[in-house]
């Protein structure tokens, strides 16, 4: 990909619709109206009576006075200006100032679904939704691994910048020097995979000093081997693995020891728009799940590096947009152009898919 297509693809809007995305942790709605924008829509979210989360467009057909002014009545949600009230579904079911309902008094409704603690929803084709093609976990309910709460961030960057550093293991050496990093960090050779649903890039350190954030977190002392997994699945979801056991029993045929210390760092990006994006993740871990010490350490010690992380993010997202002269790539960059690739040319498909 050159250098041209890196930018335009910097500079798109469009975003993949036919796919599930995170709106916010399930404890983040409630039965008060709340207004989100997803993909450039702004929408209006309640829980109902039945629990069930409830995603309309935030704009009364009247005079597209956002419905999150309004209130609830019942189910429903009555504009603030008029009136007109509309159910779940999304049909007005009372026109006060009219001797009848107008059958254009209609806003989109949204499915959503909960899952992992967590509100997704569908934004593309409603006769395309399907609640299977939300990744599945395989830890989540597994018993033996420790989870945390998890965090959310709102992120004055473009999405892809923050995939694009999900699969840069890289970073690490210079953004997080109190966390994450250690030797090697900056200079091991990456190996970069394609997979079914997105890009793997990873790699093997061995014979290094444990990163601060892991040191006393670890079940052995001493040198470790680590190994980083950056992955990342369509059309946001970034899963980070970190893999630590004794120096000399890692490796990518090692068999690994029962003691190895796992950490999987979940992260889900959705796009508001195309500067700024909402991001949600959350830990699981297989040594001292029973410690609340420990899980507080792990939540706190996340939100501090995604915070440097947002930093250098929203930096580089106006660095790019205000740019005075072309800008490179770098071989760490391999990783995040397969995966904008991909998802660029699922993009075109569904666009041409639309227009048949
Ligand atoms: S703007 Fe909503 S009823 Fe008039
Ligand atoms: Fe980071």
């Amino acid at each position: 990909m050159s250098q041209y297509e890196m930018q335009s693809i910097h500079q798109e809007s469009e975003f993949l619709q036919n796919a599930w995305y995170v709106v916010a942790q399930s404890g983040q709605i409630d039965s008060r109206l709340q207004s989100i924008k997803i993909l450039g829509n702004n929408l209006v979210f309640y829980r109902d009576s039945q629990q069930k989360v409830v995603a309309l467009e935030d704009a009364c057909p009247h005079r597209k006075l956002p419905l999150s002014m309004g209130k609830l009545v019942g189910d429903a949600v009555q504009c603030g200006y008029h009136g007109l009230t509309f159910d779940a579904s999304g049909k007005c079911i009372n026109a006060p100032t009219q001797d009848k309902v107008p059958s254009n008094a209609i806003v989109r409704s949204y499915p959503t679904v909960e899952k992992y603690k967590l509100v997704w929803i569908w934004m593309g084709d409603p006769e395309k939704v399907d609640p299977s093609k939300i990744l599945e976990l395989d830890n989540y309910d597994d018993p033996n691994w420790g989870l945390t709460d998890g965090g959310m961030l709102e992120c004055q960057c473009h999405y892809l910048y923050l995939l694009d550093n999900l699969l840069d293991p890289s970073h690490v050496a210079w953004v997080h020097k109190s966390s994450f990093a250690s030797a090697g960090t900056e200079d091991v050779p990456l190996i970069i995979e394609d997979t079914l649903s997105g890009v793997l890039v990873s790699r093997w350190i061995q014979d290094i000093e444990p990163p601060p954030y892991y040191a006393d977190m670890l079940p052995f002392k001493g040198k470790v081997d680590r190994l980083q997994h950056y992955e990342a699945s369509m059309p946001s979801i970034a899963i980070n693995m970190g893999t630590y056991v004794p120096t000399g029993l890692g490796g990518d045929n090692a068999n690994l020891p029962k003691d190895s210390y796992r950490m999987r760092s979940y992260h889900f990006i959705t796009p508001i728009d195309a500067h700024s994006s909402r991001y949600h993740w959350f830990q699981h871990y297989n040594t001292n799940i029973y410690d609340e010490v420990v899980r507080q350490k792990l939540n706190e010690g996340a939100l501090s590096a995604f915070e440097e992380d947002r930093i250098v993010l929203e930096a580089v997202d106006i660095g790019m947009n205000q740019k005075r002269s072309s800008n490179l790539d770098l071989q760490l960059d391999i990783g995040s152009k397969k995966f904008r690739k991909k998802l660029n040319a699922l993009i075109k498909i569904e666009k041409a898919d639309a227009l048949c």
